[in-house]
């Protein structure tokens, strides 16, 4: 039989995040223990998700809503989506609603409708992976921005606006950031819709940490300019820790209906795809419109352990780390001026220490080098004994 070739677009694909669990899974195959720090997922390890958002769950799977369900998301649940944003400032109406398997194919629904070939699109440098591959995969470039982190990673406006061209489509920001776990300033957002308003770009603002926070909360990006047409992206993943089930969504506030045709353009892909889990819409709805509580402890939670791991990078005299503001993530950096591959590292200590991280270039080559991203989702005994082992591995390396 001739062989057949994966296409250049796929093979473009990259994911670093996975890419370095094929070597742990090996390590594990042969029998040892690796501590991961590595997995933005809470569910593996010692958080669930809120017993009544899993009823929810269960009642919709009695209650048959087993059928497919429309293609943009189920009424009901679309009506509690414009409820939450609509209270954060974020003027939309159902018909400004798609809801999709995640806020990942969302983004590849975005990006496919927006792009032609050349295109250009400003990510924050560093920043969850599948915003470059996606740009790429539909012939766009994408154009990292410098988050800066002496300035605890906030993005850096003079690099963003030294950026635009007239081939960029959209800016995107990530708030709270993967994987800097950087919480925006509200004067930084303004700043970037003014930007935006000035060249007429829309803006794509991932808030799926939005109540993730320590100190401060999230100033929501719709609240700092009502003029930029914006696309504002969340789901059950994170805030309600249910990754597994697969639920996002992207909200058009567009007064103008300057994205009229790309939101018909994904809505047309929506319809090809026929729709997102039923039952996982129902629990969202759920999510959205029930208890909260369990956000607050979440946060407790995962402060106190952000605030051990910070204490023990501090003690490593090659590391550093920002304060991240929200989300789960810390990038810190390695104090080695000649360290020429981070993934190396990353892979070094996994091997010699049996620790887990993820190398910083993954999340960008130019901003992200140089450093590694760690969760700090994991039990304190789990954080603690695993930088017994990174602290070990440093004072051991040449
Ligand atoms: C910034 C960001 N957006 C989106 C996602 C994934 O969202 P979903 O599970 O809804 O696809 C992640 C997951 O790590 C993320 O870090």
């Amino acid at each position: 039989m001739r062989q057949l070739r994966a296409s250049e677009r796929a093979k473009g694909i990259e994911y670093a995040i996975r890419d370095v669990a094929v070597p742990a899974a090996e390590l594990e195959r042969q029998g040892h223990r690796i501590l991961k720090l590595n997995i933005g997922d809470p569910v593996a390890y010692d958080f669930d998700t809120p017993e009544h958002i899993k009823e929810a769950y269960i009642g919709a799977l009695r209650e048959g809503k087993n059928g497919y369900s429309p293609s943009y998301g189920i009424p009901s649940l679309i009506d509690a989506i414009v409820g939450k944003e609509r209270s954060q400032g974020c003027d939309v109406t159902t018909d400004d609603i798609i809801v999709g398997t995640g806020v990942t194919e969302v983004l590849q629904m975005l990006f496919a409708s927006m792009l032609s070939p050349g295109d250009e699109v400003l990510i924050p440098g560093p920043s969850y992976p599948p915003y470059t591959s996606y740009v790429r995969f539909y012939d766009g470039t994408p154009v990292s921005y410098h988050t800066d982190e002496e300035n605890g990673w906030q993005p850096d406006l003079d690099d963003m606006r030294s950026k635009v061209t007239d081939r960029t489509k959209a800016i995107c920001v990530i708030n709270p950031n993967n994987p800097t776990g950087a919480l925006y300033e509200g004067s930084t957002l303004r700043a970037i819709m003014d930007l935006a308003g000035e060249h007429g770009i829309p803006v794509i603002s991932d808030e799926i940490y939005d109540k993730m926070t320590y100190e401060d909360q999230v100033v929501p990006t719709a609240q700092t300019g009502s003029d930029v047409p914006l696309m504002v992206l969340n789901g059950i993943s994170k805030v309600y820790i249910a990754p597994g089930w697969r639920i996002g969504y992207v909200a058009f506030r567009d007064p103008s209906g300057a994205l009229d045709d790309v939101k018909d353009g994904v809505q047309r892909q929506a319809r090809a795809r026929l729709c997102p889990s039923h039952p996982a819409q129902v629990a969202f709805q759920a999510a959205l419109e029930g208890p909260q509580d369990h956000i607050a402890q979440t946060n407790r939670t995962l402060m106190q352990r952000r605030d051990i791991a910070l204490k023990r990078i501090g003690e490593i005299e090659k590391l550093s780390s920002a304060v991240p503001g929200g989300a789960f993530y810390m990038f810190p950096k390695i104090e080695d001026p000649d360290l020429q591959d981070d993934k190396a590292l990353v892979l070094d200590i996994l091997r010699k220490k049996h620790v887990l991280f993820v190398h910083g270039s993954g999340f960008c080559t130019q901003y992200g080098k140089g450093h590694f991203r760690m969760v700090h989702l994991p039990p304190p005994e789990l954080i603690e004994e695993a930088f017994d082992r990174v602290e070990e591995y440093f004072r051991e390396r040449p």
